[in-house]
């Protein structure tokens, strides 16, 4: 059973396209990691999934749903949360703000879903009233994942959650990372810079050039020479 499948891909912007012909695939509860350099395409791809961008050829079928051409608020409905790489919380609110935002299509009591929030990472409970803009770029990232997982959602789609965070709080990130996939939320993560990634992940897939180059478990992928190389920095 799949979750999410894409399948022979083809997007871009505009005339330029930037995926050619990319499939990949998450299973419920699954983490699974996109890696590849600079320029791959793994945020194209990332905008692609959640309807940011509508693919020109290939199809995306996310639960039973085929969702390519959805805008991102049907997308959102169906079980999917997109966390970006850049501008992804709102700086000016306080934490709890930010998670009611995350929960602007509920209309009902959502203070338990705060409060479970809040045990997934208890920083932030410690600080509810703190306004985002001040806080470190480790508790921002944990701000844009608890907004994102606001609506319960079946995948949560992380862009680079660890870029520009320093080697101990990118370890803090990951560790979050692992306790939200415990709670049964499927994870899909781009990364550049991905041993911490991969050895979390269950399957991985490398992009290069706006097209799959390996796919594997995350452990082979690790283990794989040339692209402990290419990308994995040796
Ligand atoms: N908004 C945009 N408009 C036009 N081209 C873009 C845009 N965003 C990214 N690109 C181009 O698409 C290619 C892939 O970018 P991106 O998906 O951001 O790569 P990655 O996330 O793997 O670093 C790059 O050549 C980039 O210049
Ligand atoms: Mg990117």
């Amino acid at each position: 059973m799949s979750l999410l499948t894409v399948e022979q891909v083809t997007s871009g912007y505009g005339d330029m396209e930037v995926l050619h012909d990319v499939s990949i695939e998450v299973k419920p509860e699954e983490i699974v990691t996109i890696i590849g350099p600079n320029g791959a395409g793994k945020s194209t791809l990332m905008k692609t999934i959640f309807g940011l961008l509508k693919p020109k050829a290939g199809q995306i079928k996310f639960t039973d749903h085929e969702i390519s051409g959805l805008s991102p608020d049907r997308i959102v409905r169906l079980g999917m949360a997109y966390v970006p790489q850049v501008e992804n919380v709102f700086p000016s609110l306080t934490v709890r703000e930010n998670l009611q935002m995350g929960a602007f299509i509920r209309s009902d009591d959502f203070s338990d879903r705060i409060n479970e929030m809040f045990d997934l990472f208890p920083v932030l409970g410690r600080r509810g009233r703190q306004q985002v803009g001040k806080m470190s770029g480790g508790e921002r990232q944990m701000v844009a994942m608890a907004r994102a997982l606001m609506l319960n959602p079946h995948l949560i789609l992380l862009d680079e959650p660890s870029a520009a965070l320093a080697p101990n709080l990118a370890e803090v990130i990951f560790e979050r990372i692992a306790a939200v996939n415990d709670t049964g939320v499927a994870i899909l993560i781009v990364e550049q810079n991905a041993k911490q990634s991969l050895s979390l992940s269950d399957r991985g897939y490398v992009l290069a050039g706006g097209r799959n180059r390996f796919t594997e478990t995350g452990e082979k992928l690790l283990a794989n020479e040339e692209i402990g190389q290419l990308y994995l920095g040796g």
